[in-house]
């Protein structure tokens, strides 16, 4: 009777392991679902109202504190990329000593507000603080400064995973490894772990948070066919390939440093590389440096239209962020005027350019006949009229 009881109770057991929803294991790259509106983002640097920052830490552009600039950020901006504070300068300044304090004012200032955080960056060499760089007594091993890397990358992911769940879903795992010519850069990592330093970061990464998306982030890899740009790709496709988890490739997309701006027709290509191997692409760090002449705003705004037009017809382009929330504030000089407010915080003639093209369900393969977002984008008072329409196909250097 006790044995037969038994046996029913295994059946049971069976039965309703059998019927439970299986849960499945987080794929990557993981699916892209279809979007309806591209998020804006804007890095935001609280350094300057932030007394507890390492002395080591980047200055503020601008003292004092200005409150008006969070106000911006709100009022203008969907979420939120911590300019430096979730660097491994910020987050683990001593061997073994993590500090979340200015990344977690960073994080809280977006969730407290149901906004999401682009986790940038868990492991950039530039940021790397100089324990990393140049270790106290023993240099590193090869296992030492793995298992280093690995702590560092699941203590933060993790963190923030329980403290602020839900608000950052993806992360620039590795940023800028990349040299110009397509090589590595011969960073810590690179010279001590080798050639897969970046695959181990990814796996730890994954390993910390399953769900998490995870994101290569570079700068100069937008134009199609660059060395650098090359070079991602090849790394992207390896990893897809051989089941590396990543989600995604995030463009900086600081232009206009050497006088000229990617195409329009050239940003697609790449984005297009990207989705064919079903990975997502954000443009992470968009400004835009203004030409040496003068011309009132013109090739800048137009930059801007052409590079979230791109990610609006692109179907895996889940994200656009501008790299300082108003001008004074960006990393390229007050002067520059790289970014889409102005200094007393309004919004230039770029910004309704962009919003309407972030939001606007254009079709994803042909370019309109009209352009939707126009009451008449081309005019901005006292500046030359640009030639051809702003978001046809893009011709030589126009932006
Ligand atoms: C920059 C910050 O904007 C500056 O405040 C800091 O002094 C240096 O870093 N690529 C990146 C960003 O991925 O993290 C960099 O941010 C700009 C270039």
């Amino acid at each position: 009777m006790r044995r037969q009881g038994l046996l029913l109770a295994m059946v049971a057991l069976v039965v309703l392991a059998l019927a439970a929803p299986v849960q499945a294991a987080p794929t990557h790259p993981s699916p892209i679902p279809p979007r309806t509106t591209v998020p804006l983002g804007a890095a935001v640097y609280l350094r300057c109202a932030d007394a507890g920052a390492p002395a080591s830490a980047p200055a503020c552009p601008i003292q004092p504190f200005n409150p008006a600039y969070l106000s911006a950020w709100q009022q203008h901006f969907d979420q939120l990329t911590p300019e430096n504070e979730l660097k491994m300068l910020f987050t683990q300044p001593a061997r073994g000593r993590f500090d979340f304090t200015a990344a977690d004012r960073a994080v809280r200032l977006a969730a407290s507000r149901g906004r999401k955080v682009r986790g940038h960056a868990l492991i950039y060499p530039a940021a790397n603080p100089n324990w990393v760089n140049k270790p106290f007594l023993l240099p590193w091993s090869r296992s030492s400064l793995l298992s280093t890397m690995g702590t560092h990358i699941s203590t933060v992911m993790k963190r923030y995973r329980s403290s602020f769940p839900g608000t950052i879903e993806q992360w620039d795992v590795v940023n800028e490894p990349f040299l110009g010519n397509g090589g590595r850069d011969p960073n810590v990592y690179q010279r001590v772990i080798g050639n897969d330093w970046i695959e181990q970061a990814f796996r730890a990464a994954n390993a910390a948070d399953p769900s998490a998306l995870l994101f290569l982030n570079e700068f100069d890899a937008d134009e199609h066919g660059s060395p650098r740009q090359m070079a991602v790709a090849a790394l992207a496709r390896d990893f897809v390939a051989r089941g590396v988890p990543i989600d995604g490739i995030g463009l900086e997309m600081h232009v206009g440093a050497d006088g000229r701006y990617p195409t329009r027709a050239s940003i697609l290509a790449t984005m297009k590389e990207y989705a064919d191997l079903g990975l997502r692409v954000e443009v992470t760090e968009l400004d835009a440096l203004p030409p040496a002449t003068d011309d009132g705003g013109l090739a800048q705004r137009r930059v801007y239209q052409s590079v979230t037009g791109a990610c609006r017809r692109s179907p895996n382009c889940t994200g656009v962020t501008v790299w300082g929330v108003a001008d004074p504030y960006s990393w390229r000089s007050a002067a520059k005027r790289a970014t889409l407010l102005d200094a007393s915080f309004t919004a230039k003639p770029a910004y309704a350019d962009v919003r309407c093209r972030l939001a606007n369900p254009w079709p994803t393969t042909e370019a309109p006949a009209t352009d939707p977002c126009a009451t008449d984008p081309t005019v901005i008072p006292g500046a030359p009229q640009p030639v051809g329409p702003v978001d046809g196909p893009s011709t030589g250097s126009q932006p």
